[in-house]
């Protein structure tokens, strides 16, 4: 998926030996870079072929480095391309100027070739990665908006074949419930050993939701709609969703749009289950201090079926075996949960809802045990 894409630098400075050297030494290292001696001549190459990192001096006649600097980080079209400010070391007011106008780093006269080999090749690597996401997004965007389409006139057909039974509500509400089984199907297809963890999850939610004292149509409503919760991994490849090991961080930014991708496939549905499983599908991971994804919503901010949805999803994945860790036993799980282990904290659970949890972790036992497989 990831396309080589070739990397170019280019090079500013007044001083025709300092071009030289740095174009010596990058090109010892396979590097592509263009030179321009001043500032007017840079803002004009970069114009016309905007390069993936710039060594900018700072002292050049005409523009100096601070103004060609802020012209490029005013511009949304060349603002992303980092800047590396060519300083000396002692010039504290110059960093310190240059940080505030946008540049990424300094690199000190006289040039350090490791130095100068670090800085471009995480520049360029932060570079190429921000170019892999925004490809990544867009190609996702325009995949979940065809499956979408797809989803809705599947739904749209199966409303016409049930227009005569539309007087009964319960026919209306048995094609939904059927549409449903099919979405979780679909959720449960790339990863079998999930499935009861699925059928599970609409069990702990309307205990959870019914001991809470809240309506019937929700505890109903979050039986059926929490087991979508995940819909959105079927756009994550398999080989991040069946690693065995730990995610990099990459690795793990994909991941987390899962969350948003089943947002998109369950929304603007006219059916009250599918509207719920979109919030939950979209905020399930969401956190009470504000430290979750995708929105870093906050408290109530987070809808009450996705806080809820939370901590039945950590429980029963924490007592499952997953492709990356074993299965853990119920006292240890709720020692996680009621204490923290430093990815889980009490604080990233809507403090009610943890009470509750506190005084019935027992139920959640029981039912974990019920529907094991
Ligand atoms: P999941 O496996 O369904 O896990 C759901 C949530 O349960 C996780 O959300 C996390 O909050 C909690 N959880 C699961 N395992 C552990 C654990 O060992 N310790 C603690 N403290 N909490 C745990 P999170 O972190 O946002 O991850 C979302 C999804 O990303 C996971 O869903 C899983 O599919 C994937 N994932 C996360 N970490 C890894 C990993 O290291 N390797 C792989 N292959 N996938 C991972
Ligand atoms: C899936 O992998 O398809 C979803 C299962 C889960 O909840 O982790
Ligand atoms: C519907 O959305 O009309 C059917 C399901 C429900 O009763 O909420
Ligand atoms: C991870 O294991 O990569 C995720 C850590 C987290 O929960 O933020
Ligand atoms: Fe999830
Ligand atoms: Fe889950």
């Amino acid at each position: 998926m990831r396309e080589e894409k070739i990397q170019k630098i280019l090079i500013v400075d007044d001083e025709p030996k300092n071009l030289k050297l740095l174009g010596v030494f990058l090109k010892s290292y396979g590097h592509v870079y263009e030179t321009a001696k001043d500032g007017f001549e840079a803002l004009e190459k970069i114009k016309e072929s905007p390069p993936d990192l710039i060594f900018l001096d700072i002292m050049m006649p005409g523009i100096d480095g601070f103004e060609v600097c802020e012209k490029l980080k005013k511009n949304p079209e060349t603002s992303p391309i980092p800047i590396v400010l060519l300083t000396s070391l002692a010039d504290k007011e110059s960093r310190n100027r240059g940080l505030q106008l946008g540049a990424s780093d300094f690199l000190s006269k006289p040039f350090d070739k490791t130095e100068l080999m670090v800085k471009a090749k995480n520049l360029l690597r932060i570079r190429e990665y921000e170019g892999f996401l925004k490809e990544h997004n867009k190609l996702l965007s325009e995949e979940v908006a065809k499956r979408t389409s797809d989803l809705r006139s599947a739904l749209r057909g199966r409303e016409e074949a049930y227009q005569q039974l539309r007087e009964s509500k319960d026919h209306l509400k048995e094609s939904y419930i059927d549409c449903i089984r099919r979405l979780t199907f679909v959720s449960e297809y790339k990863d079998q050993e999930t499935a009861s963890h699925i059928g599970r999850i609409g069990y702990y939610c309307s205990f959870i939701t019914k001991e809470l004292g809240m309506s019937v149509e929700v505890s109903e409503g979050i039986l059926y709609a929490s087991p979508m919760h995940d819909i959105g991994k079927v756009s994550i490849p398999s080989e991040i969703l069946l690693k065995t090991g730990k995610l990099t961080f990459e690795e793990f930014a994909l991941m987390k749009t899962h969350t948003t991708a089943g947002g998109e496939i369950l929304k603007d549905s006219v059916s009250s289950f599918l509207q719920m499983a979109e919030k939950i599908a979209l905020s399930h991971h969401e956190r009470w201090d504000g430290k979750g994804y995708p929105k870093g919503l906050k408290g109530e901010e987070i809808p009450i079926e996705a806080r809820i949805m939370n901590i039945a999803d950590q429980y029963d994945a924490l007592r499952s075996s997953r492709p990356y860790k074993p299965a853990f036993d119920h006292a240890k799980v709720c020692k996680i949960i009621l204490e923290g282990d430093g990815r889980t904290m009490p604080q990233h659970f809507d403090p009610r809802i943890l009470e509750f949890f506190r005084a019935n972790h027992e139920k959640l036992e029981q039912i974990f045990e019920k529907y094991k497989d």
